[in-house]
């Protein structure tokens, strides 16, 4: 079901300050960068090994991760995992009775199809199934 992870997620409230830290302390070389409007973040991708950390940045307070924010602070806020079909891993998390916040895949960043479980039927961690093309 889960093959690998695609990315390890931290919310950050400055998306240039975070990039320039994880490359001046880390050594990290950024991959890409994208305005993803629908979920009301900036994206940054560092590639690591066969994964990415990611940064995610809110476009303003008024978003999910500028509430986690404001709640929590910065930090980890998800990890994805890559699944072959993403309507099948939706069914599965259905039949195990898993609060989806995605019913539905919606776009993610590089042309990926993603959907979002909810942390409270996860043992506390919020998960992002990720579909990549393959063509
Ligand atoms: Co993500």
């Amino acid at each position: 079901m889960l093959r690998r992870v695609d990315h390890v997620a931290l919310a950050v409230s400055d998306l240039n300050a975070s990039i320039e830290h994880y490359q001046r302390v880390w050594g990290l070389t950024l991959s890409h960068r994208e305005v993803v409007a629908e979920q009301g973040v900036e994206e940054a991708m560092f590639r690591l090994g066969d994964t990415y950390l990611q940064l995610v940045a809110p476009l303003d307070a008024d978003t999910p991760v500028g509430r986690f924010i404001q709640r929590r602070g910065e930090g980890l806020h998800h990890i994805a995992y890559e699944v072959d079909g993403i309507e099948a891993a939706l069914a599965t998390a259905r039949e195990h009775d898993l609060v989806l916040i995605d019913k539905e895949p919606r776009r993610g960043s590089r042309n990926t199809r993603v959907a979002f479980v909810h942390p409270r039927t996860n043992h506390g961690v919020l998960v992002e199934l990720v579909e990549i093309p393959h063509n």
